[in-house]
């Protein structure tokens, strides 16, 4: 039995992830903005610091695993800070937990849109750990109209971070694997409004195509997530898992 902490548990991947941890056996602990058992604005410093505050009162310091899937799509700079700097600051608040738990792991969730270009100067700035000036080139983004390019440009900063830091102190050489997860298109409520409309969908098609079985439930991204953060997973880390229905091999081929 292991102790699961799971931001964005209140809906869709998070909420599926949730419930199938529990189904297991396991004890999962939710935080998201609301209904969950921790209520923690991510876009803010102060929600990210009573994240790790709540979760260290209710485990008594220790986790086994953190899964970070809080996450948003609004053509507005709040989506880098929840995104980036709110996953970057749950993976390492939680870090501490991690290394006082048994077969610690942690995933997050990127997406299969990270592998698009993207606005050089939100993922650089983010990548520097520099919130302002991400978010003033978010804003910026806005500002000439390509607000809808702020999603992407979280996903790349998040994998790249990913990349980089799993290989850094206190992950791997704490035996910590660190992972992530790159779904295509999934049916949540995040996406539900886009594939309602015949011309959006047509637009989200053509970006991340699916081969495999279309476009995913929650439920089968949320076995994924499950693998990485279980003891099973001794030496993936590192590793962006495009759960994408084969987006990824359709648009980068060999070269991915
Ligand atoms: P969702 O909207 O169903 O769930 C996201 C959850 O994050 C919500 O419960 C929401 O309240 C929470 N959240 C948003 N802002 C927050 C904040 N400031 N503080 C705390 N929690 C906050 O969306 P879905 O689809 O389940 O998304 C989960 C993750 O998967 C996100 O990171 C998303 O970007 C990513 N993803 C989703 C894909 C899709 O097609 N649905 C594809 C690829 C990645």
């Amino acid at each position: 039995r292991r102790t699961y902490l799971v931001t964005g548990a209140a809906s869709g991947i998070g909420r599926a992830t949730a419930a199938r941890l529990r189904d297991g056996g396991h004890t999962v602990i939710g935080a998201d903005l609301k209904g969950a058992d921790i209520s923690a604005d991510l876009a803010t410093p102060a929600g990210r610091t009573g994240l790790v505050q709540r979760a260290d009162e209710l485990t008594g310091g220790r986790l086994d695993a953190v899964i970070a899937c809080a996450g948003l799509a609004h053509p507005d700079p709040v989506t880098l800070r929840v995104n980036y700097f709110g996953m970057v600051a749950s993976l390492e608040g939680l870090r501490p937990l991690l290394a006082a738990g048994t077969d610690p792991r942690a995933a997050l969730v990127s997406s299969a849109i990270a592998i698009h270009p993207s606005d050089p100067a939100i993922v650089d700035a983010a990548l520097a750990g520099d919130e302002a000036a991400a978010v003033a080139a978010a804003q910026a983004a806005v500002d000439r109209g390509e607000g809808h390019t702020i999603y992407g440009a979280s996903k790349q900063a998040i994998a790249r971070w990913l990349r980089r830091t799993a290989v850094t102190e206190g992950w791997a050489n704490a035996g910590i694997p660190l992972n992530a997860v790159a779904p295509g298109t999934v049916v949540t409520p995040m996406t539900a409004p886009l594939l309602d409309d015949a011309a959006t969908r047509e637009v989200v098609d053509a970006s991340l195509p699916m081969p495999l079985n279309g476009h995913a439930r929650p439920e089968q991204i949320a076995p994924v997530l499950a693998w990485l953060t279980s003891a099973d997973n001794t030496h993936v880390t590192g590793q962006i898992l495009f759960a994408d229905g084969g987006a990824d091999a359709t648009l980068r081929g060999e070269t991915g």
